[in-house]
């Protein structure tokens, strides 16, 4: 069955109401997509507001725009404590990046959390229709499924998880990981951003939970239960996104970064400030070039954009200090009167000043130590200029670099630059090699890349995701 004609129902924690919409950095790729996904089909649109609220009346903000209608419900301090930055924070996303050191375990939060999927049950299941696609979104919601079905939900229900799946033996150090990961089996479809997140997934469900699988159809078989799992690699809005450099304020935007780069190469990240992101190790490896190559410092300008992000939460304070001092060290180094090699700025923009930064950046360095896909990875390519592209220097611990870094037949590689994040060596000389590219090789390494940006799109993915989730 098609998905077209039924009604969706998308429940993720974030939610861009247009009073909480963030500058395009801020808000990370998932508000944007499903802002995208949502635009193009209508329906409901539930999840947090941002707010804090004491008041314990469970009131759902309504606000019918065209085609959809945001729900949110405010959060206590409390349940923002447990939730939010406790367990969904301090937990389940350093565990699924892979960083058990940063992971924290405690009974309480993970009781706050089980309460807000609770919460989020009661108030969005009078929000839905008999017919509709019910489609959750992240680890902060991992249970909701379960919950829905609990108060009555027969509605077709899929899951999408935006961050990677971590390794069994990596997983089963959560506490109470057999009850989170049997809740999931109540959803009727899964998505992984990539295969290697899916056959992790898989793989924990056979060896601890003893289910069978059908690794061609993806059908996971537990308890009587059936349920699919597959990969659904999210895109880009590309024609929202060429819109947007069409405009004049992408045109701004690139001539600014230009002309304050003016004969140096400008090389650009943009990231959340999130220690998933690699961005000290990205600063060591940027050190290491300047090391390297010390005639180089009037050649290379980096310009790094990192919207500050879960400013409550501990290591998110630990990382913006680390990144800061390492900024701080090499800028007083390597600075002249007239240049700074390093600009490091704490705020987001928009995404059309974001297309002419890229476009102006000769290099997107995108180097996360892991990443579910990463979409500044696919931006930075769609705002190049065919004729004169950048080059992406892309980690091969991003899911985005399953899709941009390809070899050719013969084994040459197209696509982006992949480099190893934890390697200063590495991105040190991806940096060089980057600098020195000749025209030819960055054209043929953007052709290589331009098809799946633009074709395997969100609106791509959406559907995909719903086609299959409405197919009984
Ligand atoms: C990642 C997560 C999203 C989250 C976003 C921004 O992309 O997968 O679920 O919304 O980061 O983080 P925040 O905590 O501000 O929502």
């Amino acid at each position: 069955m098609n998905a077209e004609g039924q009604r969706l129902v998308v429940i993720s924690n974030r939610v861009a109401v247009p009073k909480a919409r963030g500058a395009a950095g801020a808000q990370g790729g998932l508000a944007g997509a499903l802002n995208s996904a949502l635009g193009e089909r209508g329906g409901v649109w539930f999840g947090w507001s941002g707010e804090v609220d004491d008041d314990p009346a469970d009131n759902v903000h309504l606000h019918r725009a065209e085609d959809v209608t945001t729900a949110t419900i405010d959060l206590t301090t409390r349940e923002l404590g447990e939730y939010y930055n406790g367990y969904a924070n301090e937990t389940l996303w350093p565990l699924f990046h892979y960083r058990i050191d940063l992971a924290r375990f405690e009974q309480r939060t993970g009781e706050g959390y089980e309460r807000v999927n609770e919460r989020f049950a009661t108030s969005v299941m009078p929000l839905i229709d008999a017919d509709d696609l019910v489609w959750v979104h992240d680890y902060h919601l991992i249970p909701l499924g379960d919950r829905l079905r609990e108060r009555g939900a027969k509605n077709r229900i899929g899951f999408f998880l935006h961050t990677p799946w971590p390794p069994t033996r990596l997983l089963t150090s959560l506490p109470y990981h057999e009850r989170l990961v049997r809740t999931m089996l109540a959803y009727d479809l899964i998505g992984f951003q990539t295969r290697e997140w899916l056959s992790s997934f898989v793989h924990y469900c056979e060896t601890e939970l003893g289910a069978s699988v059908d690794k061609c159809t993806g059908t996971i078989r537990f308890e009587g239960r059936e349920v699919i799992a597959r990969a659904y690699p999210i895109g880009i809005d590309w024609d929202h996104f060429q819109a947007q450099g069409e405009t004049g304020e992408a045109r701004q935007a690139e001539q600014r970064l230009l002309a304050s780069t003016r004969h140096r190469t400008g090389m650009i990240g943009v990231d959340r400030l999130d220690y998933s992101k690699g961005l000290p190790e990205r600063i060591d490896g940027i050190g290491r070039f300047f090391d390297q190559h010390p005639d180089r410092t009037r050649d290379l300008v980096f310009i790094q954009i990192a919207p500050p992000s879960r400013e409550d939460v501990k290591s998110y304070q630990q990382i913006r200090q680390v990144l800061e001092q390492k900024t701080g060290q090499i800028n007083g180094a390597r600075s002249e009167v007239d240049i700074v090699p390093i600009r490091y700025v704490n705020r987001g923009y928009s995404h059309a000043e974001l297309y002419g930064f890229f476009r102006a950046a000769k290099i997107g360095l995108v180097t996360p130590l892991r990443d579910g896909m990463n979409l500044v990875a696919k931006e930075y390519v769609a705002a190049q200029d065919p004729e004169n592209p950048g080059v992406l220097i892309l980690s091969e611990f991003a899911g985005s670099a399953l899709q941009l870094g390809c070899e050719d037949d013969d084994g040459t590689a197209r696509g982006a630059v992949l480099v190893n994040p934890h390697s200063p060596d590495a991105v040190a000389s991806a940096i060089a090699r980057a600098l020195d590219m000749p025209l030819e090789e960055r054209k043929s390494r953007y052709e290589a890349m331009i098809g799946t940006v633009r074709d395997d799109n969100v609106q791509a993915w959406t559907a995909r995701f719903c086609d299959d989730l409405a197919a009984d």
